[in-house]
């Protein structure tokens, strides 16, 4: 096969930051793809429904011109978030999801939950009025090894989490472990997961084999190869609880190469492409669309898109820019370490 056409793809994970960052990285979302949940961990995070709308029109400001692109907001969940805000901004249909960072998990996420109880209520209002909670589901204590933070979430966190509030819709963000996906398929109702790119690619020796390197740390950080197949088989399987969010996360390159480098790896400029070479290893093209483009809007109860992309197969390897151009400085784009055939030829 050497075209195919799907759905214009959504992505369900991604950060687009603010100002020339902002203005510098969105064209690279909106070129391939119709939505995106906005992540909410800008400095300061947003918060609240004017937080969230006033974001969604600097967003709409930096658009390429005749882009249409439509940004599905999320608000920073702390614990202080008013029920009623929540509701509001549901019903207003600006606000999506809401999103869970535990305190220290990742980048700018030091406001995030300590203490469930104080959030309980904001969950609670969401579990009744059907607001779906994004979790980055890591532990943040000292004493857990960073590779063992998503597996100690599940069962300390999430888990019982689940127990307390069942009628509440649980979206676990960049699962990067076979416990991540086995954890989802047992569960009987109200949790799917998204997975980015880059963790279907690459494992831990990307980042410290043969030097540190910067460009492949992320958080969750990428796990060992067996980890990684779990996540292809899970991805390519067609799984309706599995889909695409990206976690594309610029960081100008001297906040990523310095020491101490920022977590975040630039993947909207090439991920299609990426993603297409590894359907097709996996003899999955034919599930491409599921992942990319219908399990994502039907667990946020929205239509898929009704436009269509076209990929090819070109003969040569497909040249992508290696860095990214904005206002603020050089971002990276994600290297898979193999060459890119498949092209996005019509939007
Ligand atoms: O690698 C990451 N980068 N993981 C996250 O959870 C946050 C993100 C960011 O905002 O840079
Ligand atoms: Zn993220």
């Amino acid at each position: 096969m050497n075209t195919i056409s799907i759905r214009r793809p959504d992505d369900w994970h991604l950060h687009l930051r603010d100002g020339a960052v902002l203005e510098g990285v969105i064209g690279d979302t909106s070129r391939h793809f119709a939505r995106a949940i906005i992540m909410p961990n800008l400095v300061p995070p947003v918060v609240t429904t004017t937080d969230a709308r006033a974001y969604r029109e600097r967003i709409m400001a930096a658009l390429p011109k005749g882009d249409r692109f439509e940004p599905l907001m999320t608000l920073y969940l702390t614990e202080q978030t008013d029920p009623n805000d929540l509701e509001d901004g549901k019903n207003s249909g600006l606000i999506t999801a809401v999103k869970l960072y535990p305190a220290g998990a990742t980048t700018n996420s030091h406001g995030g939950v300590r203490d469930f109880d104080k959030a309980m209520p904001a969950l609670e209002r969401m579990a009744k009025i059907g607001l779906p909670l994004c979790v980055h589901g890591e532990v943040t204590t000292p004493d857990v090894d960073i590779f063992d933070r998503e597996a100690v979430f599940i069962e300390t966190v999430l888990d019982p989490l689940r127990k307390r509030l069942p009628e509440l819709k649980v979206t676990m963000e960049h699962v990067t472990t076979a416990d991540g996906i086995d954890y989802i398929k047992s569960a009987e109702s109200n949790l799917a997961g998204t997975i980015t790119t880059h963790h279907l690619i690459i494992n831990r020796n990307a980042l410290l084999v043969g030097g540190i390197r910067p460009h492949y740390y992320c958080l969750p950080v990428a796990k060992r190869e067996n980890h990684r197949l779990a996540l292809r088989a899970a991805a390519t399987s067609g799984d309706a609880r599995f889909f695409l969010g990206t976690d594309s996360a610029p960081h100008v390159d001297p906040l990523k190469e310095c020491g101490c480098g920022c977590a975040g790896i630039y993947t909207s400029l090439n991920t299609m492409s990426c993603l297409a070479h590894v359907f097709e290893q996996d003899n999955a093209l034919d599930k491409l669309e599921a992942f990319t483009s219908l399990n994502g809007p039907a667990w946020y109860g929205l239509a898929p898109n009704e436009e269509r992309i076209s990929m090819v197969r070109q003969a040569d390897p497909v040249a992508f820019p290696d860095k990214r151009d904005t206002g603020a400085g050089l971002v990276t784009v994600f290297d898979p370490m193999f060459p890119l055939h498949w092209e996005v030829v019509e939007t």
